[in-house]
């Protein structure tokens, strides 16, 4: 089996290749509503856990923050961060860290916390958001996007990693038990064939419960709505993202 790091590294460049594009879900659904719920963050200090590539970090970074930093598991994601850091002159730093065993709490403390679709491979989300927590400063706050539990839910449970068929792409709300499954950008990508990554499910509950328990107070929630004018242009593509949402995007500050 793959670990999550091995899986990130194979899968960089797919991956890169899939959100970059302007229609997809990152720049079409997500980015639109994080920009609605968005506090100041002009000359203020950001941390991006698990920035991947980077793309929100640089999005981030054009309101003008005073630092900023991603760290990320994968060194391949990292390095086609550092790569676009160059190329468009970006001061942001990147570093490689496990959020698993980060010293977050001996790290100076940040202003604001972002984090995209990275927690559903953090097993322990009460010992995250109590890290979080200890790393926020008074006034700050966070923005976490996370893979919808409804979306999650439906991922296939490993089976030692057998391939799964279509058939195990169904709903198991309340099983915790680790999910192997291939990607979405895998099958538009001609160079890997057929490559399981795993990552966990957690419910609303397990969420919200290690947020509470951690001291954090929830301002805002959102689950945001494909673009209605994807109903003329990709219609599957609307219509399954109605049927199952993919992002939940919480806000939430001391
Ligand atoms: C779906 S990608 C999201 C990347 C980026 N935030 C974005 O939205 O484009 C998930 C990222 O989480 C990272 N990741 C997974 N487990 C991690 C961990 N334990 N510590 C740090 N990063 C991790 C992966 O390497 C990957 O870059």
């Amino acid at each position: 089996m793959n670990t999550i790091e091995e899986s990130w590294n194979v899968m960089a460049m797919a991956y890169e290749d899939f959100t970059e594009n302007s229609d997809s879900y990152s720049y079409s659904i997500e980015w639109p509503c994080i920009q609605k719920m968005l506090p100041k963050i002009k000359g203020k200090s950001i941390i991006d856990l698990g920035c991947g590539t980077g793309r929100f970090t640089f999005l981030l970074e054009n309101e003008k923050p005073d630092v900023i930093t991603g760290i990320d598991l994968s060194q391949q994601m990292l390095d086609i961060a550092r790569d676009k850091a160059q190329r468009n002159n970006s001061t942001a730093i990147f570093a490689k860290g496990d959020l698993n065993n980060l010293d977050l709490i001996n790290m100076n403390k940040v202003d604001f916390i972002f984090s995209s679709t990275t927690f559903h491979y953090i097993l322990d989300l009460d010992t995250l958001f109590y890290k979080l927590f200890n790393l926020l400063n008074e006034e700050g706050s966070c923005i976490i996007t996370l893979m919808n539990p409804v979306y999650t839910a439906g991922y296939p449970i490993d089976k030692n990693g057998i391939f799964p068929s279509d058939e195990d792409w169904n709903i198991r709300y309340l099983d915790k038990s680790l999910r192997s499954y291939m990607q979405p950008w895998i099958e538009y990508n001609d160079t890997i064939n057929n490559y399981l990554s795993s990552s966990y499910h957690h419910t609303f509950s397990d969420y919200f419960n290690a947020i509470i328990k951690a001291g954090f107070h929830i301002l805002q929630v959102e689950e945001p709505a494909p673009p209605l004018e994807w109903k003329e242009r990709f219609y599957n593509r609307y219509d399954s993202f109605i049927q199952t949402p993919s992002f939940l995007i919480l806000k939430l500050v001391k």
